[in-house]
C-alpha cells in the first residue's frame, strides 16, 4: 500500500461520517433535533480523526515533502487545500459554540448550527473529491518509493502519537455510535 492509498482509505471513513452528518442536517431542517451527545461525538471525530490525525498527515508530512521536492510548483494547490482545512476547523469551532447550553430550545443556536453543519459537509466533501481526483494523482507522480517508505513510517508514528495503537478502530466505532444516535 502506498502513502496516498492510506489517505484515500481514511477519506472513506470521513465520507461515512459526513453521510451521518447529512442525516442530522436533514433532521434539523425538519425541526427535529439529534441529541447533544450526537454532536459531541461529531466534534470529537472531526477534531481527533479528521484534523489531528488525517489533516496532520497531509499538511505536515505529505504537503511539506511535496513542497520541498517540487520547489514551488504545487504551492498554489497546497495553499488552497490548507485553507480548506482551516475553514473546516472554523466550522467545527462554530458547531461547538452552537451546542453549548440548551441549544435545542434556542432557534438562533439551531440556525447557527445548521449553517456551519451545511458549510462543513459541503466543503469537506468537495475537498476530499479534489484530493482523490486531482491532487493525489499529481502527488503520486512526484513521490518515489523512498518517499513512500518515509511517509508510511511517519504515518505510523502519527497513529502512536494519537495515544493508542487501536486509534483508527476506535474512531470507526465512534462513527457507528453516531449512526445509532442520529
Ligand atoms: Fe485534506
Ligand atoms: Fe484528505
Amino acid at each position: 500500500m502506498k502513502s496516498i492509498d492510506i489517505l484515500v482509505k481514511e477519506h472513506q471513513l470521513i465520507g461515512r461520517y459526513l453521510d451521518v452528518l447529512v442525516q442530522s442536517k436533514e433532521k434539523l431542517e425538519k425541526g427535529d433535533q439529534p441529541q447533544v451527545v450526537f454532536f459531541q461525538h461529531a466534534i470529537e471525530f472531526s477534531k481527533k480523526y479528521t484534523d489531528q490525525f488525517h489533516h496532520f498527515k497531509e499538511e505536515y508530512l505529505m504537503f511539506g515533502l511535496l513542497a520541498q521536492k517540487e520547489q514551488g510548483l504545487l504551492d498554489g494547490q497546497i495553499g488552497e487545500l490548507r485553507y480548506q482545512h482551516e475553514r473546516c476547523r472554523h466550522c467545527i469551532r462554530e458547531i461547538e459554540k452552537s451546542i453549548q447550553n440548551h441549544f435545542d430550545s434556542d432557534e438562533m443556536k439551531t440556525s447557527h448550527l445548521l449553517e456551519n453543519l451545511s458549510g462543513y459537509i459541503s466543503l469537506l466533501n468537495r475537498h476530499i473529491f479534489r484530493e482523490d481526483h486531482v491532487f493525489f494523482p499529481l502527488a503520486g507522480k512526484s513521490l518515489t518509493c523512498e518517499d513512500d517508505e518515509y511517509l508510511i513510517n511517519q504515518f505510523k508514528n502519527q497513529e502512536i502519537n494519537m495515544g493508542r495503537h487501536n486509534f483508527s478502530s476506535e474512531m470507526k466505532s465512534l462513527v457507528k455510535q453516531m449512526t445509532m444516535l442520529v
